[in-house]
C-alpha cells in the first residue's frame, strides 16, 4: 500500500449547517490525516476553473453557483491509498445512491449539495492540491 495525497473540500452546504467539524472526523476515523486545511470563500473564476472538466455539461453553471454560495473548507488529506479511501468514505455523487456510513448518505442534502468533493485520481488529486495550496501549507 501507498501513503498518498489527495484533495478534499467540504462544500457550502455542509458549513453553512456547521458540519465541518463532523465531515472532518469522518475523514480522520476513517485513516485519513488533514496535513493542509483552510476555510476561503472561492469565487465564481476559481469555481469554474476548478470544475473546468465539466464545462460543457447541464449542470456545470449551477454547481459553479452553490460552490460560491458560501465558505468551503479545502484540505489535503494524506493516508494510504488516500484517494481511493476517501471516495469510499465520501459515498456516490447522488446521496441516493451512496452507502449507509458515508458522509454523502448522512449529510448530504441532494447531488449537487453533496457535501464533499474528493479528487478521483492521484493525478488529478496533484493537480487540485496545487490550484488551492502552496507547498509551505501543507505540513504532513
Ligand atoms: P462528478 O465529478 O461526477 O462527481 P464527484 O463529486 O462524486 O466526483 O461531479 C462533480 C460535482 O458536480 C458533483 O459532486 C455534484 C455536481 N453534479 C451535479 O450537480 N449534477 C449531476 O448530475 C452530476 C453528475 C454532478
Amino acid at each position: 500500500m501507498a501513503t498518498e495525497r489527495t484533495f478534499s473540500i467540504i462544500k457550502p452546504d455542509a458549513t453553512r449547517r456547521n458540519l465541518t467539524g463532523a465531515v472532518t472526523k469522518m475523514l480522520e476515523d476513517g485513516g485519513l490525516r488533514v496535513v493542509a486545511s483552510k476555510r476561503i470563500h472561492m469565487t465564481r473564476e476559481q469555481a469554474e476553473g476548478f470544475y473546468g472538466v465539466h464545462r460543457e455539461r447541464p449542470f456545470f453553471n449551477d454547481l459553479c453557483t452553490f460552490m460560491t454560495s458560501g465558505p468551503v473548507v479545502v484540505q489535503v488529506l494524506e493516508g494510504e491509498n488516500a484517494v481511493a479511501r476517501n471516495r469510499e468514505i465520501m459515498g456516490a455523487t447522488n446521496p441516493e445512491n451512496a452507502d449507509e456510513g458515508t458522509i454523502r448518505k448522512v449529510h448530504a442534502e441532494s447531488i449537487e449539495a453533496n457535501s464533499v468533493h474528493g479528487s478521483d485520481s492521484l493525478e488529478n488529486a496533484k493537480i487540485e492540491i496545487d490550484y488551492f495550496f502552496k507547498p509551505e501549507e501543507i505540513v504532513g
